[in-house]
């Protein structure tokens, strides 16, 4: 965002109290604030035993004497998925539907009730036992959005099998090192996945990145949906269907340590290796089932909600499967993509669902926005009670468009700052108490403490600027990094002594409601995901043609940041572009080569061949500069480059090109 955007950004004074209708029937509460203030591990404590069925009660709340690991609810046991499908059917809720399905193609649609869940987590976790899964080992997941993975994932949690999902937009070359990293035995993968009316291939990802050296997969299981032909390795290879008729159908779950890893899932750092973030159980269950109880405020009994991220990011770990499904709430899970078949398909389905809370990103709305109105005033959205948003910064104009258009004037729009590391939702307007303001996620929720904070790690006056920190550990904190302590204490607790670093900037308004920036370090956000720079400068520079590359998230009216990188050829390849004029052809190649070494969704929009990267004398690239370029800025200051003629060349070359 630019500067000037950012001060109008803070001068932005409206607010919007809920209306008496709404408080009257919400959740959350002022007491809620005042409890955790007065006993902050008491009040989680409470929240624990409220929220979660315990097989052994715990006897220590918090213990942070090992900081910055922390542990909670220690002694305790459980069952996370227990918790979220055993437990509504013995209570009597068994014919309540879990999940309104939504397949991309029209009318391909299936409703699913906690009894039927049940009955398929019990067969899937005998399956995947009878594959030999047993506690503590790794299960990767690699789906669509299919109920099968909301499945696939509590079986993995009711045997104790920490599942690592990852996203149907990878590599076959992503996979491999996340299989690699987790050790992971067993793969749940489905022959394809619907996108834009056509079935794209999954199992042949899943094939090539077991193909050739060494990993440890000795089963893939394999989810029947488009029906498109396979590849099939005998004795590795087993249908989902047909290893879930074979399973036992009752499976008696067992208690786990509180403590126990829930699952791993992996996100981009300031580095070029992906970080295998970990949860662990009691904690993330407890955080994500308050959170969706306060701040989405779902009624399980009377609500429909619906989360439209996919299950592979951390949004749809929190806010499709374990929050509301703790609750025994009743969700859509939609298949595809917002403009399938048409534009109005989200609004279709809040209209035919019924939808009461709608929880989307920033990037969507925009698009929405940019599409018209006219789309969604085609639809009847008045069942809709509550909206959401998530992922990135929502600028206030969207914000409003998303209040007005969607919400009628009349939902309150919670706009929920968290993180894949957080677990849960950490900064927040409690809806029924908070006044809302357009673009800004406004206060820690009742329980959390974050502030912002200075260079020197003190809290700032209202009105400035700093670091989103957390100043105390909460319940659905990562645990850590996979195999990797020192990297997780390093990257979130060096910053700041005994604060957690977030890795955003933020600003404190006069009334004192947060604002968050966006991060401070090499990580992009793009539609709400967030993307390396240094990953996807190391992948170009892994292309033969490449001998040096420098990537930086330009702002993109849609997408919050888009991608653009700067590559130096080697000299070979420079000569042959100059020969047969194949530049074009060549910006295709390496945008390919992206998508082949990451995946589709970290291909750059834009990439400029370059002669020269403008560096310190230092040699550290000046992304500051590139970024000025890409944002078609006049450039900033170029006094500390080594040769400040670099830049005249670069912006010479892009009004040539
Ligand atoms: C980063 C975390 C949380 C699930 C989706 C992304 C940005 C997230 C907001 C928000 C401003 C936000 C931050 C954060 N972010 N929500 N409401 N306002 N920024 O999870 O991939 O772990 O990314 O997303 O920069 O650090 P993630």
């Amino acid at each position: 965002m630019s500067d000037e955007g950012l001060s109008n950004l803070l001068h932005e004074e409206r607010t919007f109290a809920p209306s008496e209708e709404f408080v009257a029937q919400a959740n959350g509460t002022a007491e809620l604030f005042e409890q955790a203030e007065a006993d902050r591990e008491g009040f989680w404590a409470q929240k624990a035993r409220e929220y979660l069925d315990w097989e052994t009660d715990f006897d220590q709340v918090l213990d942070w004497s090992e900081r910055p690991f922390a542990k909670w609810f220690l002694g305790g046991r459980l069952n996370a998925c227990v918790n979220a499908v055993d437990r509504h059917v013995e209570a009597g809720h068994g014919d309540r539907v879990a999940i309104h399905w939504v397949g991309e193609p029209e009318d391909d649609t299936r409703d699913i009730t906690y009894a039927e869940l049940h009955e398929q987590v019990q067969r899937a976790a005998n399956a995947l036992t009878d594959l030999g899964v047993r506690e503590g080992d790794a299960v990767m997941i690699y789906l669509p959005m299919v109920p099968e993975a909301a499945v696939a994932m509590l079986a993995c949690a009711r045997i104790g099998a920490p599942h690592s999902v990852v996203f149907g937009g990878f590599s076959s070359d992503a996979l491999r090192s996340r299989i690699a990293d987790a050790g992971s035995k067993v793969v749940i993968t489905a022959d394809g996945g619907y996108r834009r009316g056509k079935p794209s291939g999954l199992k042949s990802v899943v094939d090539g990145a077991l193909e050739g050296g060494e990993n440890p997969v000795e089963n893939v299981l394999v989810v029947r949906r488009t029906e498109q032909d396979v590849e099939w390795t005998e004795g590795r290879d087993t249908w989902w269907h047909e290893a879930l008729e074979a399973a036992d159908a009752t499976h008696e779950a067992q208690a786990f340590d509180a403590e126990h890893p829930l699952f791993i899932l992996y996100t981009s750092g300031t580095t070029g290796k992906p970080k295998g973030i970990f949860h662990a159980t009691g904690g993330y269950l407890l955080q994500t089932a308050y959170t969706s109880h306060v701040v989405h405020d779902i009624h399980p009994e009377s609500d429909v909600y619906w989360c439209t991220a996919d299950i592979g990011w951390v949004t749809g770990h929190s806010y499709i499967v374990y929050g509301p499904m703790t609750l025994g709430a009743t969700q859509v899970m939609y298949e595809g993509t917002p403009d399938t078949p048409h534009q109005g398909r989200f609004w279709e389905i809040v209209q035919d669902k019924k939808v009461t809370i709608l929880y989307t990103a920033p990037t969507a709305i925009r698009t929405f926005m940019k599409w018209g109105k006219e789309i969604p005033e085609k639809f009847d959205l008045s069942s809709l009670k509550l909206l959401g948003s998530v992922g990135e910064p929502i600028n206030p104009e969207a914000w409003m468009w998303y209040r007005e258009v969607i919400g009628g004037g009349r939902c309150p729009i919670v706009d929920t700052w968290w993180q894949t590391e957080t677990g849960a939702i950490m900064i927040s307007p409690i809806p029924g108490v908070t006044e809302t303001r357009p673009g800004s996620a406004q206060h820690p929720i009742p329980g959390i403490n974050a502030v912002v904070v200075d260079d020197m790690g003190q809290p700032v006056e209202k009105g400035s600027g700093g670091y989103l920190v957390v100043t105390d550990p909460w319940p659905s904190m990562l645990r850590g990094i996979w195999g990797d302590p020192e990297r997780y204490q390093e990257t979130y607790w060096s910053r700041f002594e005994d604060m957690y670093f977030a890795g955003d900037g933020a600003k404190l308004d006069e009334d004192g409601n947060i604002w968050v920036l966006g991060r401070v370090d090499d990580v992009m956000n793009v539609s709400g995901h967030r993307m390396s720079t240094a990953e996807i400068e190391s992948a170009l520079v892994s292309h033969p043609k490449v001998a040096e590359a420098a990537v930086v998230g330009a702002a993109d009216e849609t997408t919050g940041q888009a991608i653009c990188a700067f590559v130096i050829l080697r000299e070979e390849a420079v000569e042959q572009a100059d020969e047969e004029g194949e530049g074009q052809d060549l910006v295709a190649e390496l945008r390919q080569h992206v998508a082949k070494e990451i995946g589709a969704i970290a291909k750059p929009r834009q990439i400029m061949i370059v002669a020269e990267l403008p560096k310190t004398r230092s040699g550290k690239i000046m992304r500051r500069l590139l970024k000025d370029v890409a944002e078609n800025r006049e450039v900033g200051d170029v006094t500390t480059l080594a040769d400040s003629s670099v830049m005249d060349l670069i912006t010479q070359g892009m009004k040539e090109g």
